[in-house]
């Protein structure tokens, strides 16, 4: 074997020890960098005669071909295992489940929303939508609840910045100032459609106040039945001639739409509400089912007080309704067979995705 042989097998064998990209560059350098083997042979020629040079230099030239052919198979050898590496590092397994995009729905409170306003849509009732951060005014005083009225003592708040000290805007305790906000621009609008602009009560021809307003409310309460935030839906109609029995009929109609059972009684209890006179509570009883045989208290109600149709911009002499305020989280509670309201507010995926 002669010795340009010798070279290119030495080289072959430091090329297949390298296990580096780096390592390999180093092995390169051996043989062909500045004073690499092949570089020194080609040195060596200078000294030669004439007709060797020509020989000799075309064989080193194959034997430093011979080197970069090894060389580069080597470099794609490794970079070949360095992706084979990284590919299998980065394997996916097609055969796994893919990851699903969670399937989102309603809030069962929100169901029980949209529920009652389908039912009392139904029975042309509008939906009106009113602020959490209310007045002093249309929480208590238009509801013939003044400053010193001891009622406001069963509505502990949360008071938040603005009105004024001795009356400062709080978060709403319940939907009833709706009642006066609605009615105010219904009997505006009316007023107005009338050309009776002005001044005093009105006692012109006016169509109906027939209305429903879902919405949040807050009270510093919180156990397994009360939460500081909760919905109510206040229900107002006034006109000239809507009386208790409206009430009831309307109420009960809801009920048993609602819970869709013609099982179920209604039972109105008297109670006192400073802006209705006569109050009373509404108490519905399931006659069959797992609830059966309990009163269970859904809404507070009565006829419309005569200072809140005041208040309203209305006679009293000549307009007369009722209202109710009831509990969507209790009516859902007892639709589903749920024993705690705080499920509902504490976002658990788990409780929630059962009402999809
Ligand atoms: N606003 C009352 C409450 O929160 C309920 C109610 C509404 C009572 C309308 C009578 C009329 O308890």
């Amino acid at each position: 074997m002669n010795e340009l042989n010798v070279v290119v097998d030495s080289a072959k064998v430091a090329f297949e020890k390298a296990l580096t990209p780096a390592d390999l560059e180093n092995a390169k350098a051996l043989f062909l960098g500045k004073s690499g083997r092949i570089t020194e042979l080609m040195k060596g020629l200078a000294a030669l005669p004439v007709d060797e040079k020509k020989s000799r230099g075309a064989a080193i030239n194959l034997a430093k071909q011979a080197i970069e052919t090894a060389l580069n198979n080597r470099r794609q050898a490794l970079a070949d295992a360095e992706l084979q590496i990284q590919l299998q590092a980065e394997a996916l397994d097609v055969t796994l489940p893919g990851r699903q995009r969670g399937q989102g729905g309603l809030h069962p409170v929100s169901i029980t929303l949209e529920r009652i306003e389908a039912i009392f849509g139904s029975m042309g009732f509008e939906v009106a939508q009113g602020p959490e951060i209310e007045t002093d005014w249309f929480n208590f005083t238009a509801l013939n609840t003044p400053e010193d009225h001891p009622a406001r003592s069963m509505h502990d708040t949360f008071y938040v910045e603005g009105g004024s000290a001795a009356a400062p805007n709080l978060l709403r305790t319940h939907t009833s100032p709706m009642q006066i906000r609605h009615a105010v621009q219904h009997v505006k609008r009316h007023r107005a459609d009338a050309e009776q602009a002005g001044e005093g009560l009105f006692s012109g021809s006016m169509p109906e106040i027939r209305v429903i307003a879902p919405g949040r409310t807050y009270r510093v309460d919180s156990d397994a039945t009360h939460s500081p935030m909760f919905h109510q839906c206040e229900g107002l109609w006034v006109g000239e001639n809507i009386s208790f029995k409206d009430l009831k009929f309307v109420f009960t109609d809801f009920c048993r739409t609602f819970f869709e059972s013609d099982d179920l009684v209604l039972r109105f209890r008297p109670s006192f509400f400073p802006f209705t006179e006569p109050s009373a509570e509404i108490d519905i009883q399931f006659q069959s089912g797992p609830l059966s045989g309990r009163w269970l208290e859904v809404a507070g109600s009565g006829q419309v007080h005569p200072n809140v149709i005041r208040n309203m911009g209305l006679d009293p002499e000549k307009y007369i309704g009722f209202a109710f305020g009831m509990g969507p989280d209790r009516l859902t509670m007892l639709r589903y067979g749920v024993n705690d309201l705080r499920l509902f507010f504490d976002g658990d995926i788990r409780f929630l995705s059962q009402f999809q």
